[in-house]
């Protein structure tokens, strides 16, 4: 089969060859993108004088056959066409004979490649921002169902302070706003015009670059025609948002796995969301949270891959750039699929509040609100931390949780200590105590749940 760029060859290639550098398996993906840059190309090159109308007329009907044909499934990619530019270009002088060989005039295959990826992630940035919203509206719906319920919050996975379970979901609200905030910003990154770069240098031919810029809506054009067609930060930098993504998304995960287990019963996912085993009938496994957790790391793979493939390459195009796209595809799908489930994932969580109860009546994470009672009858903190530190050994010998203590016992420790300590030792009364902004008192989750609305109403 003859190649587009045959003529300057006497061989045909090696088939091997061939098929370790095409490309058509993986980036006929781009076909809809690929189509919409030469529709944009050769209306351009219409305008501009470079081509006739009728020619123009032509291409562009030939270019919405071959867009039927991928649409309907019809277009047989062959390795041999190497790659989604060349199937498609292939096709359409197959199917309008050689005018059809026109449409590539001004333009390189590299400024190509460049815009079909800006106009692939331009569309996948907006498409995530639009998922990050639902899964902050699926935890702010929880957030609010829960605005009662008190859980132990932990540091290094031991209980630390009771916490409002609104306001450890209400974290992810805010750790999901920022990598949505990352999103919106490289958007304007994504948003820049490579094509009129021509293979690295521009081209001889009288184009206008603004004209195709504002037909495929971007809202810049490359300022260098080197870097036009260089440039991959814009794919690593969704990488790497997408990383960070599915690491908040793992965490979140982990929580999960550990909250729904017998140990902890704190939540119970919903069967929909959960697998069984095969030899194990009693068994509910939390799968998907799993699944997201384990795929984090090819995520992560795909950002170094792709960081590495760039490392050291010169200006301009190089082979090599052709690995910027299975990476890219596998995170779009990998971040999909775990976005996608995790908004109903939470949304049908159930949440056992008698159980977070349970495990807050049963701990010392009121501890330090003793100390501050103390510190506020005028003790040193330090020395408080250090009464409250023998009080809690004392219970702990005793088996017993501070608010089991009887006054008189509580008196041993210090005299400081009057009845009003049982009041500051209720859960809700450690919670709400702790009304700062930011904090997890009942009025400034209620305020920040409302602040999270808001922002969500304008993104
Ligand atoms: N399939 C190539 C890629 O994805 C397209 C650009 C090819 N350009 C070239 N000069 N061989 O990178």
């Amino acid at each position: 089969m003859s190649k587009l760029w045959g003529g300057r060859f006497t061989k045909q290639t090696d088939q091997l060859v061939e098929e370790y550098t095409a490309s058509i398996t993986f980036d006929k993906e781009l076909a809809e993108e690929d189509i919409q840059g030469s529709l944009a190309h050769v209306t351009m090159l219409g305008k501009c004088g470079i081509l006739p109308a009728e020619d123009v007329e032509k291409i562009k009907d030939g270019l919405l056959q071959v867009q039927g044909m991928i649409r309907r499934g019809e277009l047989e990619y062959t390795i041999q066409n190497e790659d989604i530019h060349m199937n498609i270009e292939k096709t359409l002088i197959d199917l309008i004979g050689p005018v059809g060989g026109k449409l590539h005039t001004g333009r390189s295959r590299n400024d190509q490649v460049a815009t079909d990826m800006h106009l692939y992630l331009r569309k996948r940035v907006v498409e995530f921002v639009g998922h990050l919203i639902k899964l902050q509206e699926a935890l702010i719906d929880q957030a609010k169902n829960n605005i009662d319920t008190i859980v132990p919050g932990y540091t290094h996975l031991q209980r630390a302070q009771p916490i409002l379970f609104a306001h450890h979901l209400m974290a992810y609200v805010s750790m999901f706003q920022r990598d949505l905030e990352r999103l919106q910003d490289s958007y304007k990154r994504v948003d820049i015009l490579p094509l009129g770069a021509g293979a690295l240098a521009g081209t001889t031919f009288p184009i206008d670059r603004h004209f195709v810029a504002e037909q495929l809506g971007f809202g810049r054009v490359y300022e260098n025609s080197l870097d036009a067609v260089s440039d991959r930060d814009f794919i690593l930098e969704f990488l790497s948002n997408a990383s960070m993504i599915m690491m908040h998304l793992s965490r979140f995960s982990e929580e999960m796995v550990l909250w729904s287990s017998t140990e902890f019963a704190f939540v119970e996912l919903d069967d929909a969301f959960c697998t069984g085993s095969s030899i194990m009938p009693q068994k509910k496994n939390p799968d998907v949270a799993e699944l997201v957790r384990g795929k984090t790391g090819r995520v992560y793979g795909n950002l170094f891959g792709l960081m590495t493939v760039l490392k050291s390459l010169p200006l301009a195009y190089n082979k090599d750039m052709q690995e910027d796209k299975e990476g890219m595809f596998d995170t779009v799908r990998t971040l999909q699929g775990a976005l996608q489930l995790f908004a109903p994932m939470v949304a049908t969580m159930k949440v056992n509040t008698d159980r977070m109860r349970q495990a807050v009546n049963q701990d010392f994470s009121n501890a330090t609100d003793i100390a501050d009672y103390l510190v506020n009858k005028g003790l040193p903190f330090r020395q408080a931390h250090e009464v409250i530190g023998k009080t809690v050994l004392h219970c702990i010998q005793n088996k017993k949780y501070l608010l089991d203590m009887s006054i008189e016992e509580f008196k041993t420790f210090s005299e400081l200590f009057e009845s009003d300590i049982y009041q500051v030792l209720q859960p809700e009364q450690v919670v709400n105590a702790r009304n700062v902004f930011g904090g997890t008192a009942s009025n400034q989750v209620t305020e920040a749940i409302a602040r999270a609305e808001q922002v969500l109403v304008q993104s």
